[in-house]
């Protein structure tokens, strides 16, 4: 077995990120989620600095007025560069073995998604492939594309299971992410997703798999603690929505959180169901009715987009401005997998909701940020920069917040800070010593 660090840091000197052009606290009186026209205010603080110590952030202000700090803290000179709080890839199925380029391929001759799954491909491409893999490989695979999340400024991953099928397999893969976890730098959130596709060997008798899903897999993620939400692929010839619902309602009572993939490619009414039991998102949403929209309103549930995935199958967006509109909650997440959206690079996704739905870039930062903290459940402690919560935050060489997405498809981040230490920067895979000035 390979010997990796773990996710405990060692105790750190204070940090003091000075002079930023903007610091980008999205929210300033402990708010844990914006909803609708509140996304757009910022709490933005020019010409700011924040001062980290024992991985929380302890001030923001003008420099002058900064409390007297040891002399062994770090320097970080912002100057010119935008702080924010690390992303939050609220929505990922990054583990995954195997690529489906040849898919990618067939769509653009001219095949569905849908086609392809029924077919034999799909989601049950990718089972076949991580059913092959070892949970070492995995683990490898699924590390180096949240290194790559890293450097793009995401410092908070939910992971999906959803390519074992089995309970082995699904055992194998929420095992993995809870010890990439435990690893760190990155903090991962684990999502059981058992009801991805009904698998091969049940395909006459998906009865028989939705029942074994609720007798035998779920009981025994929640007994062994190896995931915080359930989620279901509530689709036409997936998971109907009585399915998804006896589903989700057995996980509720096992402790399980509830998360949908509502309303993807067909209208089907998941938005509704998801309001209706009270998940803590729903997401996708390209196909949502107004009554969709009215359930999750009343609900509160955080409606998460994934623009890469419409732009990615070439599919009309979900309709951000309209959610909005009526006072929703919205995030944005990569939706990271092999078939519908294979990249990590989540500013690009953010670029694409401000194009493509009409998102204003600030309505895009709370989207990646308190929003997708709502969406995991962290929003008392992520999302935002405020005195008390961890410090995870980016500082990007952009003068302003808006020219991450304005200036699109390149990666502005410069360090990324996790619990208060620099776990990247830009150009090398990690921190490296001695990149900063010393105080003094
Ligand atoms: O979110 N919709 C279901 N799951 C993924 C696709 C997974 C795959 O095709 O491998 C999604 O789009
Ligand atoms: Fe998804």
């Amino acid at each position: 077995m390979e010997q990796r660090p773990t996710a405990v840091p060692p105790p750190s000197s204070p940090l003091v990120i000075r002079n930023a052009a903007q610091v980008v606290c999205v929210s300033q009186h402990g708010e844990r989620v914006k909803h609708g026209s509140s996304m757009r205010d910022l709490a933005v603080l020019n010409n700011g600095s924040v001062l980290i110590e024992d991985g929380k952030i302890t001030w923001i202000g003008p420099i002058a007025e900064m409390p007297p700090v040891a002399a062994c803290a770090t320097i970080l000179d912002a100057a010119n560069k935008t702080v924010l709080p690390g992303f939050v890839d609220s929505h990922t199925h990054l583990l995954f073995a195997g690529a489906r380029a040849d898919e990618f391929e067939a769509r653009l001759e001219g095949l569905s998604y849908q086609e392809i799954a029924a077919r034999g491909g799909g989601i049950n491409a990718t089972v076949r492939s991580v059913r092959a893999a070892s949970a070492d490989q995995l683990k490898a695979m699924a590390r180096r594309r949240l290194q790559r999340l890293l450097r793009f400024g995401v410092t908070t991953v939910e992971v999906k299971s959803g390519y074992g099928l089995t309970l082995v397999d699904e055992i194998k893969c929420l095992e993995v992410i809870g010890q990439l976890n435990a690893e760190g730098p990155f903090e991962l959130v684990p999502t059981f997703l058992g009801a991805h596709a009904v698998p091969p060997e049940y395909r006459d008798d998906r009865e028989g798999y939705v029942q074994f899903l609720i007798d035998e897999m779920l009981p025994e993620v929640a007994h062994r603690r190896l995931a915080e939400f359930c989620d279901v692929f509530c689709e036409k010839n997936v998971f109907s929505l009585a399915e998804s619902e006896r589903i989700l309602t057995r996980a509720r009572c096992l402790g399980l959180q509830m998360k949908l993939h509502a309303d993807e490619l067909s209208p089907l009414g998941g938005a509704e169901l998801a309001g209706r039991l009270g998940a803590r998102s729903a997401d996708h949403l390209l196909c949502i009715s107004d009554a969709g929209i009215e359930a999750l309103a009343q609900s509160g549930t955080v409606a998460t987009l994934l623009p890469g995935t419409a732009f990615f199958l070439g599919l009309a967006y979900a309709p951000a401005r309209r959610l909005m509109e009526r006072g929703l909650a919205v995030a944005v997440a990569s939706d990271c997998n092999p078939g519908t959206c294979p990249t990590e690079n989540l500013p690009l996704v953010g670029a694409m909701a401000c194009t493509q739905m009409k998102m204003l870039p600030s309505e895009v930062i709370t989207a990646l940020t308190l929003n997708a903290a709502a969406a995991v459940g962290r929003a008392d402690r992520i999302g935002s920069l405020e005195v008390g919560k961890q410090a995870d935050l980016i500082v990007c060489d952009v003068p302003d917040y808006r020219h991450l997405f304005y200036h699109f498809g390149v990666n502005h981040v410069w360090r990324v800070i996790k619990r208060g230490q620099v776990v990247s920067v830009a150009g090398t895979s990690s921190a490296a010593p001695g990149a900063h000035a010393p105080a003094g």
